[in-house]
Protein backbone atom coordinates (compact mmCIF):
# COMPACT_ATOMS: atom_id res chain seq x y z
CA UNK A 1 0.00 0.00 0.00
CA UNK A 2 0.92 3.61 -0.17
CA UNK A 3 2.29 5.30 2.44
CA UNK A 4 -0.20 7.96 3.93
CA UNK A 5 0.89 11.27 4.40
CA UNK A 6 -1.52 13.49 6.25
CA UNK A 7 -0.54 17.30 7.22
CA UNK A 8 -2.40 18.80 9.79
CA UNK A 9 -2.22 22.69 9.91
CA UNK A 10 -4.41 23.06 13.26
CA UNK A 11 -5.74 26.34 13.71
CA UNK A 12 -3.52 27.66 10.47
CA UNK A 13 -3.33 30.33 8.69
CA UNK A 14 -5.08 33.19 10.21
CA UNK A 15 -6.73 33.91 6.12
CA UNK A 16 -7.53 32.29 3.36
CA UNK A 17 -5.00 34.41 0.90
CA UNK A 18 -2.68 32.62 3.43
CA UNK A 19 -4.31 29.03 2.96
CA UNK A 20 -4.22 29.16 -0.64
CA UNK A 21 -0.85 30.28 -1.05
CA UNK A 22 0.57 27.38 1.05
CA UNK A 23 -2.08 24.71 -0.69
CA UNK A 24 -0.52 26.07 -4.34
CA UNK A 25 2.54 26.01 -2.55
CA UNK A 26 2.48 22.14 -1.86
CA UNK A 27 0.78 21.49 -4.72
CA UNK A 28 2.86 23.79 -7.01
CA UNK A 29 6.25 21.11 -5.78
CA UNK A 30 4.17 17.84 -6.17
CA UNK A 31 4.69 17.32 -9.40
CA UNK A 32 6.26 14.09 -10.94
CA UNK A 33 5.97 12.37 -6.64
CA UNK A 34 4.40 9.02 -6.86
CA UNK A 35 3.82 6.34 -4.63
CA UNK A 36 2.28 8.16 -2.13
CA UNK A 37 -1.06 9.58 -0.81
CA UNK A 38 -1.18 12.84 0.55
CA UNK A 39 -4.03 14.16 2.46
CA UNK A 40 -4.51 17.68 4.03
CA UNK A 41 -6.45 18.62 6.88
CA UNK A 42 -6.88 22.62 6.59
CA UNK A 43 -9.54 23.97 9.17
CA UNK A 44 -12.99 24.07 8.23
CA UNK A 45 -13.47 27.46 7.02
CA UNK A 46 -11.25 26.64 4.00
CA UNK A 47 -12.39 23.44 3.25
CA UNK A 48 -15.31 24.81 0.38
CA UNK A 49 -12.19 26.25 -1.40
CA UNK A 50 -10.06 23.41 -1.42
CA UNK A 51 -13.51 21.16 -2.33
CA UNK A 52 -13.75 18.81 -4.56
CA UNK A 53 -16.87 19.37 -5.89
CA UNK A 54 -18.89 15.84 -7.24
CA UNK A 55 -21.51 18.07 -9.39
CA UNK A 56 -18.81 20.25 -10.87
CA UNK A 57 -16.64 18.72 -13.83
CA UNK A 58 -12.88 18.63 -13.26
CA UNK A 59 -11.94 21.60 -15.17
CA UNK A 60 -14.09 24.06 -12.94
CA UNK A 61 -12.86 22.89 -9.98
CA UNK A 62 -10.61 25.59 -9.14
CA UNK A 63 -8.03 23.58 -6.32
CA UNK A 64 -7.88 20.17 -5.08
CA UNK A 65 -9.62 18.72 -7.82
CA UNK A 66 -7.35 18.27 -10.57
CA UNK A 67 -4.43 16.99 -8.54
CA UNK A 68 -5.39 13.63 -7.72
CA UNK A 69 -2.12 13.24 -5.27
CA UNK A 70 -3.95 16.12 -2.97
CA UNK A 71 -6.99 14.79 -0.78
CA UNK A 72 -9.06 16.58 1.43
CA UNK A 73 -9.63 15.98 5.25
CA UNK A 74 -10.77 17.39 8.52
CA UNK A 75 -9.34 18.07 12.12
CA UNK A 76 -12.66 16.85 13.74
CA UNK A 77 -15.92 15.94 13.23
CA UNK A 78 -19.56 15.71 15.22
CA UNK A 79 -21.36 12.44 15.76
CA UNK A 80 -24.51 13.95 14.78
CA UNK A 81 -25.49 14.61 10.73
CA UNK A 82 -27.95 17.32 11.83
CA UNK A 83 -30.02 18.83 14.54
CA UNK A 84 -29.73 21.53 17.25
CA UNK A 85 -25.77 21.32 17.51
CA UNK A 86 -24.35 24.96 17.89
CA UNK A 87 -21.25 24.92 16.78
CA UNK A 88 -20.67 21.43 15.32
CA UNK A 89 -19.99 20.14 11.96
CA UNK A 90 -21.07 16.80 10.69
CA UNK A 91 -19.38 14.05 8.72
CA UNK A 92 -21.97 14.27 6.14
CA UNK A 93 -21.22 18.01 5.96
CA UNK A 94 -17.61 17.06 5.40
CA UNK A 95 -18.28 14.55 2.69
CA UNK A 96 -20.42 16.80 1.02
CA UNK A 97 -17.60 19.38 0.47
CA UNK A 98 -15.29 16.83 -0.74
CA UNK A 99 -13.21 15.67 2.52
CA UNK A 100 -12.68 11.87 2.63
CA UNK A 101 -10.85 11.59 5.36
CA UNK A 102 -11.30 13.11 8.81
CA UNK A 103 -9.02 13.18 12.38
CA UNK A 104 -10.88 11.56 15.55
CA UNK A 105 -9.09 12.10 19.04
CA UNK A 106 -6.18 14.41 18.52
CA UNK A 107 -4.55 14.70 21.87
CA UNK A 108 -5.11 18.50 21.63
CA UNK A 109 -8.87 17.55 21.24
CA UNK A 110 -8.43 15.00 24.19
CA UNK A 111 -6.70 17.48 26.42
CA UNK A 112 -9.83 19.68 26.08
CA UNK A 113 -12.14 17.31 27.60
CA UNK A 114 -13.07 15.25 24.19
CA UNK A 115 -12.71 11.48 26.06
CA UNK A 116 -12.77 8.03 24.44
CA UNK A 117 -17.05 7.77 24.73
CA UNK A 118 -17.39 10.54 22.37
CA UNK A 119 -14.50 9.30 20.28
CA UNK A 120 -16.12 6.00 19.41
CA UNK A 121 -19.44 8.32 18.71
CA UNK A 122 -17.39 10.17 16.22
CA UNK A 123 -15.57 7.42 15.14
CA UNK A 124 -18.99 5.75 14.15
CA UNK A 125 -20.57 8.80 12.60
CA UNK A 126 -17.63 9.20 10.27
CA UNK A 127 -17.89 5.84 9.30
CA UNK A 128 -21.22 6.03 8.29
CA UNK A 129 -20.97 9.41 6.09
CA UNK A 130 -17.96 7.29 4.39
CA UNK A 131 -15.55 9.20 5.65
CA UNK A 132 -12.08 7.66 6.46
CA UNK A 133 -11.47 8.11 10.22
CA UNK A 134 -7.75 9.03 11.70
CA UNK A 135 -8.05 7.50 15.11
CA UNK A 136 -5.36 9.27 17.35
CA UNK A 137 -4.00 7.46 20.24
CA UNK A 138 -0.91 8.21 22.06
CA UNK A 139 0.23 8.12 25.52
CA UNK A 140 1.37 10.76 27.74
CA UNK A 141 4.91 11.31 29.62
CA UNK A 142 3.60 10.11 32.84
CA UNK A 143 2.12 6.69 31.10
CA UNK A 144 5.54 6.60 29.53
CA UNK A 145 7.24 7.04 33.05
CA UNK A 146 5.11 4.29 34.45
CA UNK A 147 5.47 2.36 31.67
CA UNK A 148 2.08 1.86 31.27
CA UNK A 149 2.00 2.45 27.14
CA UNK A 150 0.77 -1.27 26.27
CA UNK A 151 -1.77 -0.51 29.09
CA UNK A 152 -3.18 2.82 27.58
CA UNK A 153 -3.31 2.40 24.08
CA UNK A 154 -5.17 -0.71 24.22
CA UNK A 155 -7.49 1.39 26.78
CA UNK A 156 -8.05 3.90 24.09
CA UNK A 157 -8.05 1.63 21.12
CA UNK A 158 -10.88 -0.55 23.03
CA UNK A 159 -12.68 2.57 23.58
CA UNK A 160 -12.48 4.51 20.40
CA UNK A 161 -13.13 1.33 18.19
CA UNK A 162 -15.74 -0.11 20.17
CA UNK A 163 -18.26 -1.88 18.41
CA UNK A 164 -16.94 -1.29 15.43
CA UNK A 165 -15.73 -4.85 14.77
CA UNK A 166 -19.27 -5.53 13.76
CA UNK A 167 -20.34 -3.47 11.37
CA UNK A 168 -19.45 -4.04 7.43
CA UNK A 169 -16.67 -1.82 7.81
CA UNK A 170 -13.45 -1.56 4.80
CA UNK A 171 -11.05 -2.56 7.39
CA UNK A 172 -8.46 -0.79 5.28
CA UNK A 173 -10.24 2.83 5.53
CA UNK A 174 -10.12 2.84 9.44
CA UNK A 175 -6.28 4.40 10.29
CA UNK A 176 -4.96 4.54 13.19
CA UNK A 177 -2.48 7.29 14.21
CA UNK A 178 0.36 6.81 16.79
CA UNK A 179 0.82 10.46 18.51
CA UNK A 180 2.97 10.43 21.65
CA UNK A 181 1.45 13.23 23.12
CA UNK A 182 4.55 14.18 25.02
CA UNK A 183 6.17 14.22 20.94
CA UNK A 184 3.25 16.31 19.43
CA UNK A 185 4.05 19.74 18.78
CA UNK A 186 7.15 19.81 21.41
CA UNK A 187 10.17 19.26 18.32
CA UNK A 188 10.87 15.76 20.43
CA UNK A 189 10.02 13.22 18.30
CA UNK A 190 9.80 9.49 19.56
CA UNK A 191 12.88 7.32 18.67
CA UNK A 192 12.02 5.18 15.69
CA UNK A 193 13.14 2.27 18.04
CA UNK A 194 10.26 3.22 20.90
CA UNK A 195 7.68 4.06 18.15
CA UNK A 196 8.32 0.72 16.69
CA UNK A 197 7.61 -1.09 19.96
CA UNK A 198 4.50 0.92 20.22
CA UNK A 199 3.79 0.17 16.70
CA UNK A 200 3.65 -3.96 17.24
CA UNK A 201 1.49 -3.20 20.64
CA UNK A 202 -0.75 -1.38 18.24
CA UNK A 203 -1.47 -4.22 16.18
CA UNK A 204 -1.12 -7.08 18.67
CA UNK A 205 -4.02 -5.11 20.66
CA UNK A 206 -6.27 -4.89 17.02
CA UNK A 207 -5.89 -8.14 15.91
CA UNK A 208 -6.98 -9.04 19.69
CA UNK A 209 -9.80 -6.76 19.26
CA UNK A 210 -11.21 -7.97 15.31
CA UNK A 211 -10.22 -11.37 16.29
CA UNK A 212 -8.64 -11.60 12.66
CA UNK A 213 -4.88 -11.37 12.24
CA UNK A 214 -4.60 -10.73 8.60
CA UNK A 215 -7.37 -8.51 8.35
CA UNK A 216 -6.32 -5.77 10.69
CA UNK A 217 -3.07 -5.98 9.19
CA UNK A 218 -4.57 -4.20 6.79
CA UNK A 219 -5.38 -1.30 8.88
CA UNK A 220 -3.13 1.55 8.36
CA UNK A 221 -0.84 2.42 10.91
CA UNK A 222 0.79 5.96 11.03
CA UNK A 223 3.67 7.85 13.00
CA UNK A 224 2.62 11.36 14.38
CA UNK A 225 4.80 13.95 16.79
CA UNK A 226 7.37 16.50 15.38
CA UNK A 227 8.73 14.58 12.23
CA UNK A 228 10.76 16.33 10.44
CA UNK A 229 12.43 15.90 6.82
CA UNK A 230 15.51 14.06 8.57
CA UNK A 231 13.60 11.53 10.28
CA UNK A 232 10.44 11.27 8.28
CA UNK A 233 11.86 8.06 6.01
CA UNK A 234 13.09 6.08 9.42
CA UNK A 235 9.18 5.51 10.29
CA UNK A 236 8.50 3.74 7.54
CA UNK A 237 11.40 2.06 7.42
CA UNK A 238 10.12 0.79 10.62
CA UNK A 239 6.96 -0.54 9.28
CA UNK A 240 4.40 2.80 9.90
CA UNK A 241 2.07 3.26 7.06
CA UNK A 242 2.55 6.75 6.73
CA UNK A 243 3.29 10.04 8.57
CA UNK A 244 0.50 12.75 10.33
CA UNK A 245 2.11 15.84 10.22
CA UNK A 246 1.56 19.29 12.47
CA UNK A 247 4.06 22.03 12.44
CA UNK A 248 6.24 20.79 9.37
CA UNK A 249 2.95 20.73 6.67
CA UNK A 250 3.06 24.56 6.88
CA UNK A 251 6.34 24.97 5.59
CA UNK A 252 5.82 24.07 1.52
CA UNK A 253 9.46 23.11 2.05
CA UNK A 254 9.92 21.40 4.37
CA UNK A 255 6.78 19.09 3.95
CA UNK A 256 7.42 18.75 -0.02
CA UNK A 257 11.01 17.34 1.39
CA UNK A 258 9.13 15.16 3.22
CA UNK A 259 7.02 13.45 0.89
CA UNK A 260 9.91 13.11 -1.09
CA UNK A 261 11.58 11.02 1.55
CA UNK A 262 9.29 9.12 1.92
CA UNK A 263 8.50 8.54 -1.65
CA UNK A 264 11.67 6.82 -1.86
CA UNK A 265 11.39 5.28 0.95
CA UNK A 266 9.75 1.90 -0.03
P1 LIG B 1 3.54 18.07 15.11
O1 LIG B 1 1.98 17.74 15.17
O2 LIG B 1 4.07 17.44 13.85
O3 LIG B 1 3.61 19.57 15.10
O4 LIG B 1 4.15 17.47 16.32
C1 LIG B 1 1.49 16.46 14.92
C2 LIG B 1 -0.01 16.47 14.94
O5 LIG B 1 -0.64 17.48 15.20
O6 LIG B 1 -0.65 15.49 14.69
Amino acid sequence: MKPLIVANWKMNPQSLAEAKRLFNSVKKRLKNIKNVEIVICPPFVYIPTFQYSYREPEPSVRYGASIPTIKLGAQNCFWENSGPFTGEISPLMLKNFGCQYVIVGHSARREMGETDETINKKIKAAIRAKLKPILCIGETKKVKKKKEIFKILKKQLRAGLKGIGNWKLKIENLIIAYEPVWAVGTGNPCQTKGAKISLFMIRKIISQLFNHPALSKKIKIIYGGSVNSKIARDYIKAGFDGLLIGGASLNPQEFIKIVKEISKAR
